[in-house]
């Protein structure tokens, strides 16, 4: 962040109003936390004596695990919620297990849950019993994942300019997207992201996991930003960056593929597949993947082409970046 950026946003629940000087304030400040994370002693006393809640309603690995490390190289104390071990089992609402993190002290409340708006509901709640509680959103239904987008656009822009991540280094890059856009929270807050940063967003899936109207409030909001294709080819063509998607099969509630296998083959990134983008192309992936489906197995262990190890390592610093912007802002 410039000395004169003064971070204002209390609770970050989407991408969808982040201003450019925004990003570009998450972009800079990760930028001095990779560097903290290449350190000897990878921790600094930034959130010394501040209480991290992590309250994750819905299964992760990377997520979970990224904001409780990144809280624990800020010094802040973490407390992690599990709903299967939890008072949620006795009948206890969401609302009244937020209240009660925030009776034993926490100063940030990381949340994730399969319903969308829920992260934004307990930040108004919470809100009104302490005005100085932050919530931070961890992926909600098929709405937002900032966080994710956030890390996506930080590896990005620290590949092309590694000194100095920001956001117009993106501007006139093609992007393709593939994959589950429908129920994707990852496509939305990647979305937001890229357009803001002047790339064009090419999305390709079959029409049942990519719908017209889907796209009808992105191609408003950035016209001619936002391209849609059901075929891949297209969306290929001369692409610098190709983000696959996870077919979300625990949302699926109707038949929305023939199959797996027929997905591959017209879908599937495959390393011959990519001899129609950029030279220099390189292929992203949020994870958790399924191998050989949205993305061939040798690609995605290929550390020339993929780029999912650098985007985990990325999310540690990213979310250290958002929890030190939030948890500085009352000392401003
Ligand atoms: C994503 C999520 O949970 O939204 N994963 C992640 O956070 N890295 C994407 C997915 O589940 O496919």
């Amino acid at each position: 962040m410039t000395e004169t950026t003064v971070w204002k946003r209390p609770h970050i629940l989407a991408l969808a109003d982040f201003s450019p000087a925004e990003y570009d304030a998450v972009l800079q400040t990760t930028a001095s936390f990779r560097e903290v994370l290449s350190r000897r002693t990878k921790r600094v006393p930034a959130l010394q004596g501040q209480v991290v809640a992590i309250l994750f309603f819905e299964p992760s690995t990377r997520t979970r695990s990224s904001f409780e490390l990144a809280a624990k190289r800020l010094s802040a104390d973490t407390l992690n919620f599990a709903p299967g071990t939890s008072s949620l089992t006795k009948g206890e609402t969401i609302l009244d297990t937020a209240k009660t993190y925030l009776a034993m002290g926490a100063d940030i409340v990381v949340v994730r849950h399969q319903a969308a708006g829920v992260p934004a509901t307990i930040a108004r709640a919470l809100t009104k019993l302490n005005p100085k509680v932050s919530i931070l959103n961890a992926g909600d239904g098929q709405h937002e994942h900032p966080s994710q987008g956030l890390l996506d656009l930080f590896t990005l822009c620290s590949l092309l300019d590694w000194e100095s991540p920001r956001l117009e280094v993106l501007k006139g890059k093609k992007i393709a997207i593939v994959g589950d856009i429908l129920h994707s929270r990852v496509a939305r807050s990647n979305l937001w992201s890229l357009t803001a940063a002047g790339a064009e967003v090419h999305l390709a899936a079959p029409p049942t996991l990519l719908p017209t109207l889907f796209a009808e409030t992105f191609k408003e909001a950035r016209p001619g930003k936002v391209v849609l294709h059901h075929e891949l080819a297209p969306a290929l063509e001369d692409a610098d960056f190709v983000m696959a998607l996870r077919l979300q099969q625990e949302r699926m509630t109707q038949n929305l593929l023939p199959s797996l296998r027929e997905y591959h083959q017209r879908y599937g990134i495959t390393r011959d597949r990519l001899k129609l983008c950029q030279p220099e192309v390189k292929v992203l992936h949020p994870g958790p993947v399924n191998r050989g489906v949205e993305i061939s197995s040798d690609l995605m262990d290929d550390p020339r082409l993929s780029l999912i190890a650098q985007q985990v390592t990325n999310g540690v610093a990213v979310r250290m970046a958002l929890l030190y912007l939030l948890g500085n802002r009352n000392n401003e």
